[in-house]
């Protein structure tokens, strides 16, 4: 997609001092934010689960299938970002989003639009990262927080999790982006059992939408109210694994961020979290996340990844201290 990370308001300095970053921020990424993120906005999106569309890809007009490989890894089918984009002005959606994001050419409007329309490089330094360690998902219940585009989640499913939850800020990115891209994979994995099966089913998304109600949930809203919202279901999800890139940036979030690992992990889980060294305009990143964990003294945090092109980026976990 072509939002560029770019900013556009005065930087939080604390963490700019170190040569590291300065050094980065010649270099790299750009965060664009628009005026209205400098003040982040009190209001905050209720959680809610979003039910299942029956075929979620007959609600997006002129769309696009797209390939992801990396490494051994199965292919990753998703909407291709850039006609997604240039279509999007045509669509409606109740949260306005996808027209602010083009108009204030915005990758992040606090408390409105927190950047699940694109996918961000550190997803794929996650999925180089499960690649490389060969970590399978058969059995597992995981979580995709922050899902934007879904990647990661998808590619659990795929490898044969039980169960994963998709989870964004924004509704309009659950309804017009994961679920499709959820859809499109997994009617590709169904393609591909009908191939053999004779006679072919006629109820393809049917079949696939079925497939979907039961090993997937999706839901929107700040992660606060997400917290409440899952711990008040019967019984209360664990997942062994939850993922989680690029949602470190705003130090605002790092509490409530927090509070999801650690009321929402099983004992044994695992976080896989990537992200940038720094995220400028917005003052978060690794290290004031570190920070803020150590202080908490719950997880330890472990470095699995580090990339060094450009602005720095990392792949790190989290497990419960024992
Ligand atoms: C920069 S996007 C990254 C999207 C995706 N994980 C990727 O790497 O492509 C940050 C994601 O975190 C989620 N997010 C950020 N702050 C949040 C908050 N306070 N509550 C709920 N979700 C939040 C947004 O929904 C968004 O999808």
């Amino acid at each position: 997609m072509a939002f560029c990370f770019n900013f556009d308001i005065p930087l939080q300095t604390e963490e700019t001092n170190d040569k590291e970053s300065k050094d980065d921020k010649a270099k790299d990424v750009h965060l664009k934010c628009s005026e209205a993120s400098a003040t982040f906005s009190k209001k905050i999106k209720d959680a809610v689960e979003h039910q299942l569309l029956l075929d979620p890809l007959s609600h997006i007009e002129n769309w696009v299938p797209e390939t992801i490989t990396i490494g051994a890894l199965p292919p990753l089918l998703c909407l291709n970002e850039s006609v997604f984009e240039k279509t999007a002005p045509e669509r409606e959606d109740s949260e306005e989003i996808l027209a602010k994001t083009l108009t204030q050419k915005s990758d992040l409007i606090s408390g409105v639009y927190e950047g699940g329309l694109k996918i961000w490089e550190c997803t794929y330094d996650l999925l180089e990262y499960i690649d490389d360690a060969g970590e399978t998902f058969a059995g597992k219940r995981v979580l995709d927080l922050g899902c934007g585009a879904g990647l990661l989640g998808i590619l659990a499913l795929k490898r044969g999790a039980t169960k994963v939850d998709f989870q964004d800020y924004n509704s309009t990115v659950i309804e017009q982006l994961t679920m499709p891209n959820v859809f499109l994979s997994c009617e590709e994995d169904n393609e591909n059992e009908e191939e053999n099966s004779s006679p072919p089913s006629k109820r393809k998304s049917l079949n696939v939408s079925k497939k979907l109600l039961d090993h997937c949930g999706f839901f929107s809203g700040d992660w606060k109210s997400f917290l409440i919202l899952m711990q008040n279901k019967t019984p209360s999800p664990k997942y062994d694994i939850i993922f989680t890139s690029e949602t470190i940036y705003n130090t605002d979030y790092y509490s409530s961020l927090h509070n999801v690992f650690c009321d929402l992990l099983a004992e044994n889980g695992i976080v896989y979290l990537s992200t940038k060294s720094h995220y400028f305009g917005v003052g978060g990143g690794l290290h004031l996340f570190e920070k803020f964990v150590e202080q908490n003294n719950v997880f330890q945090i472990r470095y699995l990844k580090d990339v060094e092109q450009g602005l720095k980026r990392h792949v790190v976990s989290l497990k419960f201290r024992k």
